[in-house]
Protein backbone atom coordinates (compact mmCIF):
# COMPACT_ATOMS: atom_id res chain seq x y z
CA UNK A 1 0.00 0.00 0.00
CA UNK A 2 1.10 3.61 -0.38
CA UNK A 3 2.26 5.44 2.34
CA UNK A 4 3.93 9.02 2.94
CA UNK A 5 6.74 9.18 4.79
CA UNK A 6 9.51 10.63 5.29
CA UNK A 7 13.64 9.45 4.66
CA UNK A 8 15.69 11.33 6.91
CA UNK A 9 19.10 9.66 5.52
CA UNK A 10 18.38 10.43 1.96
CA UNK A 11 16.47 14.19 2.69
CA UNK A 12 14.12 12.65 1.02
CA UNK A 13 9.64 13.56 1.79
CA UNK A 14 7.08 11.31 -0.56
CA UNK A 15 5.14 8.70 -1.14
CA UNK A 16 6.57 4.73 -0.37
CA UNK A 17 5.22 1.33 -0.76
CA UNK A 18 4.76 0.09 2.46
CA UNK A 19 3.65 -3.26 3.80
CA UNK A 20 0.20 -3.68 4.77
CA UNK A 21 0.54 -4.71 8.26
CA UNK A 22 -2.13 -7.78 9.50
CA UNK A 23 -3.38 -9.07 12.60
CA UNK A 24 -0.93 -11.12 14.80
CA UNK A 25 -2.03 -10.83 17.71
CA UNK A 26 -5.20 -11.44 20.27
CA UNK A 27 -5.20 -7.93 21.45
CA UNK A 28 -4.76 -5.76 18.08
CA UNK A 29 -7.42 -4.23 16.09
CA UNK A 30 -7.13 -4.07 12.29
CA UNK A 31 -8.84 -0.39 10.73
CA UNK A 32 -8.06 1.69 7.99
CA UNK A 33 -7.52 5.42 7.92
CA UNK A 34 -10.77 7.61 6.74
CA UNK A 35 -8.49 11.19 7.43
CA UNK A 36 -5.03 12.42 9.35
CA UNK A 37 -4.22 16.05 9.97
CA UNK A 38 -1.63 17.59 9.21
CA UNK A 39 0.35 19.80 12.14
CA UNK A 40 3.91 22.00 12.21
CA UNK A 41 5.19 18.75 14.29
CA UNK A 42 4.48 16.39 10.57
CA UNK A 43 6.06 20.03 8.92
CA UNK A 44 9.30 19.79 11.18
CA UNK A 45 9.98 16.32 10.67
CA UNK A 46 10.10 16.80 6.89
CA UNK A 47 12.72 19.40 7.64
CA UNK A 48 14.40 16.76 8.92
CA UNK A 49 14.86 18.79 12.47
CA UNK A 50 12.90 15.63 14.21
CA UNK A 51 11.42 12.81 14.13
CA UNK A 52 13.16 9.18 13.84
CA UNK A 53 12.15 5.71 11.72
CA UNK A 54 11.58 2.10 13.21
CA UNK A 55 14.30 0.18 14.09
CA UNK A 56 15.07 -1.61 11.08
CA UNK A 57 13.25 1.14 8.48
CA UNK A 58 15.03 3.72 6.65
CA UNK A 59 11.63 5.57 6.95
CA UNK A 60 9.23 7.00 8.79
CA UNK A 61 5.66 6.83 7.90
CA UNK A 62 4.16 10.22 9.02
CA UNK A 63 1.24 11.39 10.74
CA UNK A 64 -0.24 10.90 14.06
CA UNK A 65 -3.40 12.76 14.14
CA UNK A 66 -5.67 10.00 13.25
CA UNK A 67 -9.39 8.90 12.57
CA UNK A 68 -10.43 5.26 11.37
CA UNK A 69 -12.70 2.91 10.90
CA UNK A 70 -12.53 -0.71 12.42
CA UNK A 71 -11.90 -3.53 10.01
CA UNK A 72 -11.01 -6.56 11.99
CA UNK A 73 -10.46 -7.14 15.68
CA UNK A 74 -8.36 -10.13 17.27
CA UNK A 75 -10.37 -12.16 19.84
CA UNK A 76 -9.14 -10.79 22.76
CA UNK A 77 -10.95 -7.61 21.74
CA UNK A 78 -13.47 -6.59 24.31
CA UNK A 79 -14.41 -3.11 23.35
CA UNK A 80 -13.98 -2.37 19.60
CA UNK A 81 -16.15 -3.80 16.74
CA UNK A 82 -15.84 -4.12 12.64
CA UNK A 83 -17.66 -0.31 12.04
CA UNK A 84 -16.88 1.40 14.82
CA UNK A 85 -14.79 4.68 14.63
CA UNK A 86 -11.95 5.11 16.40
CA UNK A 87 -9.13 7.80 17.23
CA UNK A 88 -5.46 6.17 18.34
CA UNK A 89 -3.27 7.26 20.57
CA UNK A 90 0.27 9.01 19.38
CA UNK A 91 2.79 7.62 22.16
CA UNK A 92 3.26 4.32 23.03
CA UNK A 93 4.54 3.11 26.38
CA UNK A 94 8.88 2.42 26.87
CA UNK A 95 9.86 -1.41 28.36
CA UNK A 96 11.50 -1.00 31.63
CA UNK A 97 9.82 -2.36 34.41
CA UNK A 98 11.20 1.02 36.49
CA UNK A 99 8.94 3.23 34.68
CA UNK A 100 6.31 3.42 36.78
CA UNK A 101 4.31 5.91 34.57
CA UNK A 102 4.78 3.60 31.56
CA UNK A 103 3.23 0.48 33.64
CA UNK A 104 0.51 2.91 34.61
CA UNK A 105 -0.66 3.67 31.69
CA UNK A 106 0.66 7.43 31.71
CA UNK A 107 3.51 7.24 29.12
CA UNK A 108 3.10 10.95 29.07
CA UNK A 109 5.53 11.32 31.37
CA UNK A 110 7.30 8.17 30.61
CA UNK A 111 10.64 8.74 33.08
CA UNK A 112 13.25 6.87 30.59
CA UNK A 113 12.69 8.66 27.51
CA UNK A 114 12.30 5.96 25.62
CA UNK A 115 8.80 6.00 24.79
CA UNK A 116 7.73 6.09 21.24
CA UNK A 117 5.11 7.88 19.31
CA UNK A 118 3.76 6.88 16.15
CA UNK A 119 4.19 9.02 12.93
CA UNK A 120 7.23 10.95 15.25
CA UNK A 121 9.76 8.76 16.89
CA UNK A 122 10.36 5.06 15.78
CA UNK A 123 7.09 3.72 14.87
CA UNK A 124 5.01 4.57 11.75
CA UNK A 125 2.41 6.85 11.68
CA UNK A 126 -0.74 6.83 10.04
CA UNK A 127 -0.74 8.43 6.52
CA UNK A 128 -1.65 5.43 5.11
CA UNK A 129 -4.82 2.88 4.23
CA UNK A 130 -4.38 0.13 6.99
CA UNK A 131 -3.10 0.38 10.49
CA UNK A 132 -2.84 -2.45 12.92
CA UNK A 133 -2.86 -1.61 16.35
CA UNK A 134 -3.65 -2.83 20.15
CA UNK A 135 -6.88 -2.24 21.84
CA UNK A 136 -5.98 -0.31 24.78
CA UNK A 137 -4.49 2.81 22.30
CA UNK A 138 -7.40 2.94 20.40
CA UNK A 139 -10.50 5.56 21.99
CA UNK A 140 -13.67 4.91 20.22
CA UNK A 141 -15.41 7.80 18.97
CA UNK A 142 -19.24 8.20 18.66
CA UNK A 143 -20.60 8.36 14.83
CA UNK A 144 -22.02 11.85 15.33
CA UNK A 145 -17.97 13.06 15.63
CA UNK A 146 -17.40 11.64 12.28
CA UNK A 147 -16.62 14.76 10.44
CA UNK A 148 -14.47 16.73 13.15
CA UNK A 149 -13.18 14.03 15.23
CA UNK A 150 -9.70 14.49 13.55
CA UNK A 151 -9.31 17.31 15.94
CA UNK A 152 -9.41 14.84 18.65
CA UNK A 153 -5.75 14.57 19.20
CA UNK A 154 -4.89 18.36 18.91
CA UNK A 155 -7.65 18.65 21.81
CA UNK A 156 -6.25 15.86 23.59
CA UNK A 157 -3.09 18.33 24.08
CA UNK A 158 -5.59 20.69 25.62
CA UNK A 159 -6.81 18.74 27.73
CA UNK A 160 -4.03 17.20 29.58
CA UNK A 161 -3.28 21.40 29.85
CA UNK A 162 -6.32 21.68 31.92
CA UNK A 163 -5.45 18.49 33.94
CA UNK A 164 -2.26 20.35 34.89
CA UNK A 165 -3.67 23.35 35.91
CA UNK A 166 -6.29 21.75 38.18
CA UNK A 167 -3.56 19.82 39.55
CA UNK A 168 -1.10 22.81 40.05
CA UNK A 169 -3.29 25.26 40.98
CA UNK A 170 -4.59 22.88 43.69
CA UNK A 171 -1.52 24.20 45.48
CA UNK A 172 -3.78 27.48 46.65
CA UNK A 173 -5.64 27.29 49.48
CA UNK A 174 -8.92 27.58 47.98
CA UNK A 175 -7.30 25.73 44.45
CA UNK A 176 -9.88 26.35 41.21
CA UNK A 177 -12.24 24.31 42.38
CA UNK A 178 -15.64 25.97 42.83
CA UNK A 179 -17.92 24.19 41.07
CA UNK A 180 -19.53 21.60 43.48
CA UNK A 181 -15.67 20.00 43.98
CA UNK A 182 -15.27 19.80 40.00
CA UNK A 183 -12.60 21.69 38.84
CA UNK A 184 -13.59 25.47 37.70
CA UNK A 185 -12.52 28.53 35.64
CA UNK A 186 -15.42 30.57 36.91
CA UNK A 187 -14.38 33.84 38.02
CA UNK A 188 -10.59 33.53 36.39
CA UNK A 189 -9.11 34.63 33.49
CA UNK A 190 -7.49 32.87 30.91
CA UNK A 191 -5.50 34.33 28.11
CA UNK A 192 -4.80 31.60 25.45
CA UNK A 193 -1.63 32.30 23.12
CA UNK A 194 -2.04 31.81 19.15
CA UNK A 195 -4.91 31.09 17.15
CA UNK A 196 -3.60 27.78 15.10
CA UNK A 197 -5.81 24.36 15.61
CA UNK A 198 -4.33 23.84 19.24
CA UNK A 199 -5.26 27.37 20.34
CA UNK A 200 -8.88 27.63 19.28
CA UNK A 201 -9.33 24.37 20.25
CA UNK A 202 -8.00 25.32 23.64
CA UNK A 203 -10.17 28.65 23.62
CA UNK A 204 -13.52 26.39 23.23
CA UNK A 205 -12.16 23.88 26.06
CA UNK A 206 -11.23 26.83 28.58
CA UNK A 207 -14.62 28.37 28.07
CA UNK A 208 -16.92 25.15 28.41
CA UNK A 209 -14.47 24.74 31.75
CA UNK A 210 -15.71 28.16 33.11
CA UNK A 211 -12.87 30.53 32.40
CA UNK A 212 -13.27 33.95 30.95
CA UNK A 213 -11.17 33.33 27.82
CA UNK A 214 -9.26 35.66 25.36
CA UNK A 215 -7.31 34.60 22.20
CA UNK A 216 -4.20 36.78 22.01
CA UNK A 217 -2.76 36.07 18.55
CA UNK A 218 -0.47 38.05 15.79
CA UNK A 219 -2.38 38.27 13.13
CA UNK A 220 -4.57 42.01 13.09
CA UNK A 221 -8.37 41.52 12.48
CA UNK A 222 -10.23 40.65 10.58
CA UNK A 223 -9.20 37.83 9.90
CA UNK A 224 -10.71 34.32 9.18
CA UNK A 225 -8.71 32.61 12.51
CA UNK A 226 -10.30 35.84 15.04
CA UNK A 227 -13.78 35.48 13.15
CA UNK A 228 -13.90 31.64 14.39
CA UNK A 229 -12.86 32.50 18.13
CA UNK A 230 -15.36 35.62 18.22
CA UNK A 231 -18.33 33.57 16.60
CA UNK A 232 -18.15 31.54 19.75
CA UNK A 233 -18.30 34.24 22.38
CA UNK A 234 -14.06 34.73 22.77
CA UNK A 235 -12.47 37.64 22.20
CA UNK A 236 -10.04 38.10 19.79
CA UNK A 237 -7.00 40.59 20.93
CA UNK A 238 -4.09 41.06 18.11
CA UNK A 239 -1.25 41.58 19.08
CA UNK A 240 -0.07 43.65 16.93
CA UNK A 241 -2.45 46.52 17.94
CA UNK A 242 -2.31 45.46 21.80
CA UNK A 243 0.97 45.61 23.73
CA UNK A 244 0.90 42.57 26.47
CA UNK A 245 0.53 45.64 29.18
CA UNK A 246 -2.61 46.77 27.61
CA UNK A 247 -3.68 43.14 27.18
CA UNK A 248 -2.94 42.25 31.11
CA UNK A 249 -5.03 46.06 31.79
CA UNK A 250 -7.50 44.95 29.31
CA UNK A 251 -8.06 42.02 30.98
CA UNK A 252 -7.58 42.23 34.60
CA UNK A 253 -5.77 39.64 36.31
CA UNK A 254 -4.69 36.59 34.37
CA UNK A 255 -4.75 33.98 36.30
CA UNK A 256 -3.92 31.13 32.98
CA UNK A 257 -1.73 32.02 30.43
CA UNK A 258 -2.23 29.20 27.55
CA UNK A 259 0.58 28.77 25.25
CA UNK A 260 0.12 27.54 21.64
CA UNK A 261 2.07 29.27 19.32
CA UNK A 262 5.80 28.10 19.62
CA UNK A 263 8.00 31.07 19.72
CA UNK A 264 9.41 31.77 22.85
CA UNK A 265 9.61 35.63 23.11
CA UNK A 266 6.15 36.27 22.68
CA UNK A 267 5.19 33.64 25.10
CA UNK A 268 7.89 35.46 27.70
CA UNK A 269 6.74 38.71 26.83
CA UNK A 270 3.39 37.70 28.03
CA UNK A 271 4.43 35.74 31.07
CA UNK A 272 5.47 39.16 32.18
CA UNK A 273 1.90 40.22 32.41
CA UNK A 274 0.52 37.21 34.37
CA UNK A 275 -1.54 37.76 37.37
CA UNK A 276 -1.23 37.20 41.02
CA UNK A 277 -1.17 33.09 41.60
CA UNK A 278 -1.21 32.50 37.93
CA UNK A 279 -0.15 29.23 36.02
CA UNK A 280 1.46 29.44 32.27
CA UNK A 281 1.52 26.44 30.40
CA UNK A 282 3.86 26.02 27.42
CA UNK A 283 2.34 23.12 24.91
CA UNK A 284 4.57 24.81 21.75
CA UNK A 285 7.67 23.60 20.47
CA UNK A 286 9.81 25.91 19.33
CA UNK A 287 12.83 25.22 16.99
CA UNK A 288 16.28 25.42 16.87
CA UNK A 289 17.79 28.05 19.30
CA UNK A 290 17.97 31.40 17.41
CA UNK A 291 20.78 33.65 19.18
CA UNK A 292 20.09 37.18 20.40
CA UNK A 293 16.61 36.31 21.71
CA UNK A 294 16.22 39.12 24.52
CA UNK A 295 13.06 38.99 27.28
CA UNK A 296 12.70 40.60 30.51
CA UNK A 297 14.48 37.52 32.50
CA UNK A 298 14.75 39.86 35.64
CA UNK A 299 11.17 41.06 35.88
CA UNK A 300 9.72 37.97 35.12
CA UNK A 301 11.48 36.05 38.19
CA UNK A 302 10.70 38.88 39.90
CA UNK A 303 6.86 38.22 39.06
CA UNK A 304 7.50 34.72 39.61
CA UNK A 305 8.44 35.54 43.13
CA UNK A 306 6.24 38.18 44.58
CA UNK A 307 3.43 36.96 42.80
CA UNK A 308 3.47 33.43 43.68
CA UNK A 309 3.42 31.89 39.92
CA UNK A 310 4.19 28.85 38.44
CA UNK A 311 5.16 27.98 34.44
CA UNK A 312 5.09 24.53 33.40
CA UNK A 313 5.48 22.39 30.17
CA UNK A 314 3.04 19.62 28.87
CA UNK A 315 3.54 17.10 26.07
CA UNK A 316 1.32 14.13 24.79
CA UNK A 317 -1.66 13.36 26.63
CA UNK A 318 -3.14 10.33 28.71
CA UNK A 319 -5.77 7.70 27.48
CA UNK A 320 -8.23 10.02 30.04
CA UNK A 321 -7.12 13.05 28.12
CA UNK A 322 -8.38 11.27 24.84
CA UNK A 323 -11.69 10.52 26.75
CA UNK A 324 -12.59 13.92 27.47
CA UNK A 325 -11.66 15.37 24.09
CA UNK A 326 -14.70 13.26 22.81
CA UNK A 327 -16.51 14.68 25.82
CA UNK A 328 -15.82 18.05 25.48
CA UNK A 329 -15.81 17.96 21.31
CA UNK A 330 -19.25 16.29 21.59
CA UNK A 331 -20.36 19.53 23.66
CA UNK A 332 -18.48 22.01 21.27
CA UNK A 333 -20.12 20.50 18.80
CA UNK A 334 -23.58 21.41 20.55
CA UNK A 335 -22.43 24.50 21.81
CA UNK A 336 -20.35 26.22 18.19
CA UNK A 337 -20.75 23.15 15.34
CA UNK A 338 -20.19 26.10 12.92
CA UNK A 339 -16.77 27.03 14.56
CA UNK A 340 -15.43 23.55 15.52
CA UNK A 341 -16.04 22.71 11.77
CA UNK A 342 -14.43 25.49 10.05
CA UNK A 343 -10.89 24.20 11.80
CA UNK A 344 -10.45 22.08 9.31
CA UNK A 345 -10.12 24.57 6.39
CA UNK A 346 -9.01 21.57 3.67
CA UNK A 347 -9.32 18.83 2.59
CA UNK A 348 -6.76 16.83 0.42
CA UNK A 349 -6.39 13.43 -1.23
CA UNK A 350 -2.63 11.24 0.32
CA UNK A 351 -1.24 11.65 -2.80
CA UNK A 352 -1.19 15.97 -2.29
CA UNK A 353 0.46 15.42 1.03
CA UNK A 354 3.94 16.18 -0.12
CA UNK A 355 2.99 19.40 -1.37
CA UNK A 356 1.32 19.98 1.56
CA UNK A 357 4.25 19.18 4.45
CA UNK A 358 6.87 21.20 2.58
CA UNK A 359 4.65 24.02 0.98
CA UNK A 360 3.58 26.86 3.20
CA UNK A 361 1.25 26.58 5.61
CA UNK A 362 -2.13 28.57 4.92
CA UNK A 363 -5.64 27.57 6.39
CA UNK A 364 -6.40 26.16 9.56
CA UNK A 365 -6.09 22.74 10.00
CA UNK A 366 -5.13 21.04 6.92
CA UNK A 367 -6.67 17.47 6.33
CA UNK A 368 -5.59 14.33 4.80
CA UNK A 369 -8.88 12.24 3.27
CA UNK A 370 -7.46 9.00 3.01
CA UNK A 371 -10.77 6.59 3.19
C1 LIG B 1 1.97 15.65 19.25
C2 LIG B 1 2.22 14.97 20.59
C3 LIG B 1 3.69 14.59 20.72
C4 LIG B 1 4.54 15.82 20.48
C5 LIG B 1 6.03 15.58 20.62
C6 LIG B 1 2.93 16.79 19.05
O1 LIG B 1 2.71 17.32 17.76
O2 LIG B 1 0.66 16.14 19.19
O3 LIG B 1 1.42 13.83 20.72
O4 LIG B 1 3.93 14.04 22.00
O5 LIG B 1 4.26 16.34 19.19
O6 LIG B 1 6.54 14.63 19.73
ZN1 LIG C 1 0.31 17.17 16.11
Amino acid sequence: MNAIAVNPGRKEVGVVSHPTPELTRDIEVKFRMLEVGICGTDREICRFDYGSPPSGFEHLVLGHEGLGEVTEVGSDVSTLKKGDLIVPMVRRPCTSEDCTPCRAGRSDFCTTGNFTERGIKEQHGFMTETIVDEEPFLCKVPESLRDVAVLMEPLSVAEKGLEQIWKVQNRLPWGLESNGGLPSGKGKTAVILGAGPIGILGAMAFKVAGFKTYVYSRSLKPNPKAEIVESFGVPYISALETNPEQLAEQVGNIDVVYEAIGTAVNSFDVLKVMGLNGVCVFTGIPGYPKPHLTFDAELIMRNMVLKNQVAIGTVNASRQAFDWAIRDLEQFMKLWPDAVRAIITDRHPLKDARNLLLGKATGIKSVLEIG
